[in-house]
């Protein structure tokens, strides 16, 4: 009854009597108007989850428990005997966040990997290969999540571990993503010698020379290419894009594949000879290695594995609408739901123990406390 009530206030577009209800035990604070404090489930996330309805999620992070290294508070998933079956229970898991997913929502699955016997199971991979292969997930990013440190290690005889794999998934390919959201480092044009330079310095003279001595454009490519690179160069004075790169047929090599079967640009390159890219004035998108020092290991009679704040920004930047709602099924302290509330999005967080729901309770309404 009261996971009813809680995700009738979690999903709610507008008030209405049927679903503005009272206080209840897994939402401390309803009363605030348009509340963005989380909603915490204290249970097995599988049977929670199914209890939701579908495609009601706009966006999912998430941290299970390692495979049989370590013991959670109420056991749970990561205690099976054999890495098969650890699979094959996150799998049930990633099959119902995909039901109750909305079409244009992403899942951010951070997953870690394990050693039995001195073998490395590739536990990342071969779930996310059944993702792909089994339910039809669609992997966006395979982001390696380098910790800087790692666990004591005293084997000799292999490398220290100290990565772990975020991969990010949606359901389909129309997803919300918000890319300006987390652009970095904007970058600035220049006056360099009374002439407007992009920041990497590029003004077109070298685009204007390979054009002209082109063997490889005939007279009317070279004059689209020439007009279209004025109309660049515009561009770059006026600010409105900080820098470009030119591709000229036979002078660049295309910078994804050459063939034009799987690139766009290396068809555009065939038929108009030329093309550009151009780079956004709000910086660059951030790229597939993050380099984030795990969580302050204090907290670890607390809790085993807290994942740091850093690590769920981008993902909650990019892909959670500031109208959505966030889950995290294995929330454990809270991290996804404390950054979600932090950047004004509602969320639910489920966990089968109830002293890290309490935990995450506390991590939460500690931050409320501190906005009065
Ligand atoms: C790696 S921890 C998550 C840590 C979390 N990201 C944080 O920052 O605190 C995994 C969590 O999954 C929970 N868990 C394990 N099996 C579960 C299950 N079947 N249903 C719900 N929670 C489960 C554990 O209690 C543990 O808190």
């Amino acid at each position: 009854m009261v996971r009813t009530v809680a995700y009738k206030e979690c999903f709610a577009k507008e008030k209405t009597d049927e679903n503005v209800l009272p206080r209840t035990e897994t939402c401390d604070f309803p009363e605030i108007e348009n509340s963005t404090y989380p909603v915490f489930h204290i249970g097995d996330s599988l049977a929670i989850l199914k209890e939701f309805p579908s495609k009601s999620i706009d966006f999912c992070m998430t941290s299970p428990p390692y495979w049989g290294q370590r013991s959670y508070e109420n056991g749970g998933i990561g205690l099976e005997n054999k890495p098969e079956q650890f699979i094959g229970n996150l799998l049930e898991v990633t099959k119902e966040i995909q039901r109750v997913l909305k079409d244009s929502g992403s899942f951010w699955f951070n997953i870690g990997d394990t050693y039995k016997n001195k073998v490395l199971q590739g536990i990342p991979w071969r779930i996310a290969i059944k993702m792909m292969d089994e339910q039809g997930w669609i992997l966006r990013n395979d982001v390696v999540w380098n910790k800087h440190k790692g666990a004591m290690d005293s084997a000799a005889d292999k490398l220290r571990n100290i990565h772990e794999m975020i991969f990010h998934f949606v359901k389909t390919t129309d997803y919300y993503y918000n890319d300006e959201a987390i652009r970095q480092n904007p970058q600035t044009t220049t006056v360099r010698n009374g002439a407007v330079v992009s920041s990497s310095g590029v003004c077109g003279i070298r685009y204007k020379r390979q054009i002209e001595l082109s063997t490889a454009l005939s007279k009317e490519e070279k004059e689209n290419a020439m007009r279209d690179l004025q109309q660049v160069l515009k561009k770059v004075e006026k600010g409105d894009i900080p820098d470009f790169r030119m591709i000229i047929r036979n002078q660049q090599r295309a910078t994804h594949s050459d063939s034009e079967k799987v690139s766009g640009r290396a068809k555009e390159l065939k038929e108009k000879g030329y093309y550009f890219l151009l780079y956004s004035k709000n910086g660059a998108l951030p790229t597939d290695v993050w380099e984030i020092l795990p969580e302050d290991t204090q907290n670890r009679e607390k809790h085993y594995a807290v994942y740091p704040e850093d690590l769920c920004k981008i993902p909650i930047l990019a892909t959670c609408p500031p109208d959505g709602v966030a889950l995290d099924p294995f929330c454990g302290s809270g991290t996804t739901n404390k950054v979600a509330y932090d950047l004004h999005r509602k969320s639910i967080g489920i966990d089968i123990s109830e002293k890290y729901i309490n935990i995450a309770k506390q991590r939460v309404s500690q931050m409320y406390l501190n906005l009065l």
